[in-house]
């Protein structure tokens, strides 16, 4: 199993142990900045010299700044694209004759269930979101039928580490199920794409019904 890192070299250091530890598979972390438009490629090259195949592809890595309207830059626009809608891009171009060569192979993209509602202190991450679900559908058509294409929109999971604990309920109240979710109710979703084996195309909300509360 192929971890993906930038700057968290120790966390990466532990999820790969514990991967090892926990299921015996082998598993490796490799590091990309994803800013960088060369990235994609390097590091899908990097991953199948290693292992030799690449099975499924989850995009999950991103940027989440908040920039109010008013202090957007065009700076700040080009870094969510970057890291959050064109990085899955083309890491599923480079990726793809190795999907196609396992015969099952998948692309799940991590979006956010505000790219359909999106907030406007945070529009370039909103956007780079909106642009990923729809490189989701891109990425479905371009490469069907041999490699199924999902994208997951989840709903407030992990808050960030300043918030404070009456902001959280807050936000939890706001969903129909009025609790925040769990990243293993993201990673249940995740294998349940990888195996979906009729389902492309589509996007699924892990949100707690946040989307249509
Ligand atoms: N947390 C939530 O409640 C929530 C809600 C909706 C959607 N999501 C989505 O779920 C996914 C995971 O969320 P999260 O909260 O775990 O995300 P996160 O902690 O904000 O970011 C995930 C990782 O993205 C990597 N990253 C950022 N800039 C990068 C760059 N230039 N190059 C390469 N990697 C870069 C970072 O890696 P390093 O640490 O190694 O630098 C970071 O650990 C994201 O796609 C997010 O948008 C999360």
């Amino acid at each position: 199993m192929a971890a993906h890192y930038n700057t968290s070299a120790g966390e990466a250091r532990k999820l790969v142990a514990g991967i090892k530890t926990l299921s015996g598979a082998d598993a490796e972390a490799f590091r990309a900045n994803l800013l960088d438009a060369a990235a994609p490629e390097k590091l899908a090259d990097a991953v199948a010299k290693r292992f030799g195949a690449i099975d499924v592809l989850v995009n999950s890595a991103s940027l989440y700044d908040r920039e109010p309207f008013a202090k957007a830059d065009a700076a700040g626009w080009d870094r969510h694209m970057a890291v959050n809608a064109r990085a899955p891009f083309f890491l599923a171009q480079a990726c793809a004759p190795w999907l196609k060569k396992s015969g099952t192979g998948s692309v799940i993209n991590i979006a956010d269930w505000s790219a359909h509602r999106p907030y406007a202190d945070w529009g370039s991450y909103c956007a780079s979101k909106a642009a990923l679900l729809c490189a989701n559908k891109v990425l479905a058509k371009a490469l069907a039928p041999e490699i199924r294409v999902n994208a997951i929109l989840p709903g407030p999971v992990l808050s960030p580490e300043k918030m404070g604990e009456a902001e959280k309920k807050k936000i939890a109240e706001a969903t129909l199920l009025k609790r925040l979710g769990t990243p293993e109710a993201v990673a249940r979703a995740c294998l349940f794409l990888a195996e979906a084996d009729y389902t492309t195309g589509a996007e699924l909300t892990v949100d707690g019904g946040r989307l249509i509360a």
